[in-house]
């Protein structure tokens, strides 16, 4: 099942990118928001164009039994008793051009171990800014039978495939009997007081191309037509909105923010087809 297991022992992925990353002397501001993705030291980081390759695609994983679409957006989903646990990285290309715009879906369980299956305790989804940076504000999920801790997380570049993985947490003891286990898929993880620190970087098969729009974009949005009308980019569609392409009837799975690339039929995560 998990034919990562085979994988060469060797410079990791994170090691790769990591290498890739240049310290500012500065902590880099962008539009009055705090940078968000640090080195060990809590240096912020920024992303060259250069180190990347197909070695260091970050590995899918499977889904597991407690995926459900629908997550709300939000960067925060801190929800009870827990150890308070921020992960913050780029999504990026594989020339490690940032990947604007890409959608993060993330589910855990919480600190007991259990997911919610009816609501959407620990579920959330969220796009990542200009420079293709996420932030996560959570809590280190607890253990259930049979798994080292991991959170779930399905990644998408606009106009590409879902890439569908999980994030462990080193020095964890489970780590050594979970077959699922895979090191490329290692946060990097600083205790701050009371609380946790970690990073981690995706790398999507994604050619060096230009950067997308910011989902943000320059148009003006318009709200979701009720009943619904030709999808087209830039619109904030909401869960359940209905639209058409190609002649053909979508519903919205989850709400977001259109993008040139993220038509209906490119981002089964986003539309199902009725
Ligand atoms: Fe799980």
């Amino acid at each position: 099942m998990n034919d990562d297991e085979a994988r060469t022992p060797g410079i990791s992925r994170k090691t790769l990118l990591r290498a890739a990353l240049i310290v500012p002397a500065a902590p880099l501001l962008l539009a009055g928001v705090p940078a968000l993705a640090s080195t060990p030291s809590g240096q912020p980081l920024t992303v060259t164009p250069e180190s990347c390759d197909d070695d260091d695609l970050t590995p899918p994983q499977m889904e597991g039994p407690y995926f459900k679409p629908g997550s709300p957006l939000r960067t925060t989903m801190v929800d009870g008793a827990g150890t308070r646990l921020t992960v913050t990285g780029y999504v990026v290309g594989l020339a490690c051009q940032p990947v604007t715009g890409a959608l993060l879906d993330f589910w855990q369980a919480d600190n007991a171990g259990a997911y919610d299956n009816v609501g959407n305790r620990f579920r959330g989804h969220q796009f990542t800014d200009a420079q293709g940076r996420f932030t996560l504000s959570t809590i280190v999920p607890g253990l259930y039978p049979g798994r080292t801790r991991h959170i779930h997380v399905k990644v998408q570049a606009p106009g590409r495939p879902v890439l569908t993985t999980q994030l462990y947490f080193p020095n964890e003891p489970r780590n050594n009997t979970d077959s699922l286990f895979d090191p490329d898929l290692l946060m990097n993880v600083q205790q701050v007081g009371s609380a946790r620190q970690a990073t981690f970087d995706f790398v999507l098969n994604v050619p060096g191309t230009p950067p997308s729009p910011s989902p943000t974009g320059t148009a003006s949005p318009s709200p979701t037509p009720p009943g619904g009308g030709t999808w087209q980019p830039y619109q904030p569609y909401a869960l359940g909105a209905q639209v058409t392409y190609g002649g053909m009837a979508y519903v919205c799975q989850i709400a977001h923010t259109s993008l040139p690339g993220w038509e209906p039929p490119n981002t089964p995560a986003l539309w199902r087809r009725l």
